[in-house]
């Protein structure tokens, strides 16, 4: 069983990812009760993305973010350094690089739009994430994250801490092809930074206009910004 700890070390992270790849879209849609498609239609509208755009989708996995970014017409890329992630998608009609999310393998200024739904906070050093997707946008270019995120209403947010650290584990054990990977998800949900906490540390990486939206009552949130 592969499973990643809070240190987050890159080759723990990337075989983690490999070794869910084969259940991984199952699994995501039992876990969250079917709203993740809800989340990524929500994630497509906010990039604001069309035909003529080109659009990096970071940390992409099996490609199913990217597809749905694909239906607005613009040209999307996935990129994920979990070779097993990429391997499972390759059935999905997008274009695909293994690529690491600090290291990106594009020269400056290439897109009009980047995104990351679910991924940021699997990258090791999130804050030069940022950076990096700063530097191969255009000015002007737009940013959104899809994230977990902190629950706004008090009683639901109770209800959500015990579903994360109680059920969600018993959950993936039935359907997950690596039960163990679920217990990082669900610790590394709790440790991540509250919406104006990560506002502010996408500011810090370079991007101006940050704004946010909750979804789900806060169970996830996007954030977008635009490159100066
Ligand atoms: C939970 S999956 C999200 C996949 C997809 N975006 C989605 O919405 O379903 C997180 C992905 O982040 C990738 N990842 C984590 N750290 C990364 C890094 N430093 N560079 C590239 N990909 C990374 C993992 O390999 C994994 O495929």
């Amino acid at each position: 069983m592969s499973r990643a700890t809070l240190d987050k070390d890159p080759r723990d992270v990337a075989s983690m990812f490999d070794a869910v790849a084969r259940r991984y879209d199952i699994t995501n849609t039992v876990l969250s009760l079917g709203q993740d498609r809800s989340w990524r239609r929500a994630m497509r509208a906010a990039l604001g993305i069309g035909p003529g755009d080109r659009v990096l989708d970071l940390a992409a996995g099996t490609a199913v973010s990217t597809v749905e970014l694909a239906k607005s017409g613009a040209w999307c890329v996935a990129a994920d350094f979990s070779v097993g992630m990429l391997r499972a998608g390759a059935a999905r009609p997008v274009s695909k690089v293994a690529a690491d999310a600090t290291k990106l393998p594009f020269g400056d200024d290439v897109f009009d739009a980047v995104t990351i739904s679910f991924g940021l906070r699997n990258v090791v050093d999130h804050p030069e994430g940022l950076r990096e997707m700063a530097r191969v946008t255009r000015p002007g270019g737009r940013l959104v994250v899809c994230e977990f995120s902190t629950p706004v209403v008090p009683v639901f947010s109770t209800v959500y801490k015990e579903y994360l650290m109680q059920m969600l584990p018993r959950v993936a054990r039935a359907v997950s092809s690596n039960p163990e990977a679920y217990v990082y998800l669900a610790e590394s949900i709790r440790a991540w930074p509250d919406q104006p906490t990560l506002a502010r540390q996408i500011r810090d990486a370079g991007w101006s206009q940050v704004r946010w939206r909750n979804l789900t009552g806060g169970i996830v949130a996007l954030h977008s910004a635009v490159k100066p």
